[in-house]
């Protein structure tokens, strides 16, 4: 019998992702899509428990909440080790909203370079509209916040950091916030729940861009913001009233996923390093950028916080021309941003993500003209090597 108890904190991860809310109506082990904007009432006066929240696990309206995406959501939130968990529309649905729960007008937010070109925007472009103040910080100046922001009453990062897998101390940053009172959100889209667990650490939100490793079949766009039970009212305004909620649709897609997200990233995670492994032998390469590789600048950061490497790393070829070379050699790889799904994926900072970056944020960010960004699939290994191995032959020697 298929019975309901994913409130049981010592399952694992894989566990809560497969085992979320039961069908009542048919037992079936697939949780159903719930396709529909409203639910009825039996009677007129049925409506004030609904919308006072007092009817139990009921449903008036899909922007308010849905049983498919409530499912995902549940599931997301146990798999956090959070007491709520809200899914959006899109990634930067989530950054959005899990930022402007904690900051009004008047306050200051402090965001660690480099992050991903949207919240990079966002951050620069629309807080300020609203009032609030930014500064983008090194990590290194976030370690000693009160020096550099001390006012700042919220610290945004995400680590790896997006396109050459920077990692941040999470530890450091939440001691940091901690001394000036800020509160911290990070995006842990790159790691994913199985790699990093930042609540265990003492975030206050987490974001994951759940359209990456969570959805893991490039078949979704979403985003999910998962905390403790204090920012839940908050959150959920931001869901409601700026309306940027996940279709059931796009839910059940999630659901499934979600039931083979931990053997994913798990593999991920193994092919990725012996991947790493092989690029750092190639002299045509100068440099590998992965987080568990041990001649990574945040190998140390990464081996505390990370259970492993994730399946992305940066390449550099050392000039445009070779990235390119071997980039539109690669027969297997596709060519195309985003990252974390079964399929390999690669691209080229300087003419996609980052092509209108300034010179001194791709500094920053680790990015040169000759960098790419791989994040390794689900295929065969030896099929990606040999992949690899065709594609470096094409770089020309002069390049
Ligand atoms: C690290 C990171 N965060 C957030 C986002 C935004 O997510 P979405 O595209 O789902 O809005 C992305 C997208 O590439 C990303 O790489």
């Amino acid at each position: 019998m298929h019975s309901q108890d994913n409130s049981q904190k010592k399952w694992g991860a894989a566990t809560h992702a497969i085992h979320g809310r039961p069908d009542k109506t048919y037992l079936s082990p697939t949780f159903p899509i719930y396709q529909t904007s409203t639910f009825a009432v039996a009677e007129s006066g049925d409506f004030a428990p609904l919308l006072e929240g007092t009817a139990g696990d009921a449903f008036v309206y899909t922007r308010y909440g849905n049983p498919t995406v409530a499912n995902v959501q549940e599931k997301l939130a146990a798999i956090h080790h959070a007491e709520v968990g809200l899914l959006f529309g899109s990634g930067m649905a989530a950054i959005a909203a899990a930022i402007l729960s904690q900051v009004k007008a008047g306050d200051t937010v402090a965001a660690i370079r480099p992050v991903y070109g949207g919240t990079y925007a966002f951050v620069n472009q629309m807080l300020p509209r609203a009032g609030i103040t930014t500064h983008f910080i090194t990590p290194e100046q976030a370690y000693e916040i009160e020096k550099h922001v001390p006012n700042a009453n919220l610290i945004y990062f995400e680590t790896p950091a997006n396109p050459t897998t920077i990692c941040i101390d999470i530890e450091a940053v939440v001691n940091a916030a901690r001394r000036i009172g800020a509160k911290t959100v990070i995006d842990n889209t790159f790691a994913s729940p199985i790699n990093t667990l930042p609540l265990d650490w003492g975030i206050d939100l987490v974001v994951e861009s759940v359209t990456k490793f969570i959805g893991g079949h490039s078949d979704v766009i979403s985003g999910a913001v998962l905390g403790r039970a204090e920012h839940a009212e908050a959150l959920h305004q931001q869901l409601i009233y700026y309306g940027g909620c996940a279709s059931p649709i796009e839910a059940f897609l999630l659901d499934r996923s979600l039931k083979t997200l931990k053997m994913r990233v798990l593999y991920q995670n193994d092919q990725a390093l012996k991947i790493a492994q092989f690029f750092e032998a190639e002299p045509v390469v100068q440099r590998v950028f992965y987080p568990h590789l041990p001649s990574s600048p945040d190998y140390l950061v990464a081996k505390k916080q990370m259970v492993g490497g994730s399946g992305v790393m940066a390449l550099d070829f050392g000039s445009l021309e070779a990235a390119v070379a071997f980039v539109d050699a690669l027969k297997v790889v596709v060519n195309a941003v985003s990252l974390g799904s079964v399929e390999s994926l690669v691209t080229i900072p300087v003419l996609s993500t980052h092509a209108r970056v300034d010179d001194a944020e791709r500094l920053l960010a680790r990015v040169n003209p000759g960098t790419v960004r791989l994040s390794i699939g689900a295929e065969d290994f030896d099929d990606l090597i040999a992949d690899f191995e065709q594609a470096i032959q094409k770089i020309p020697v002069t390049a």
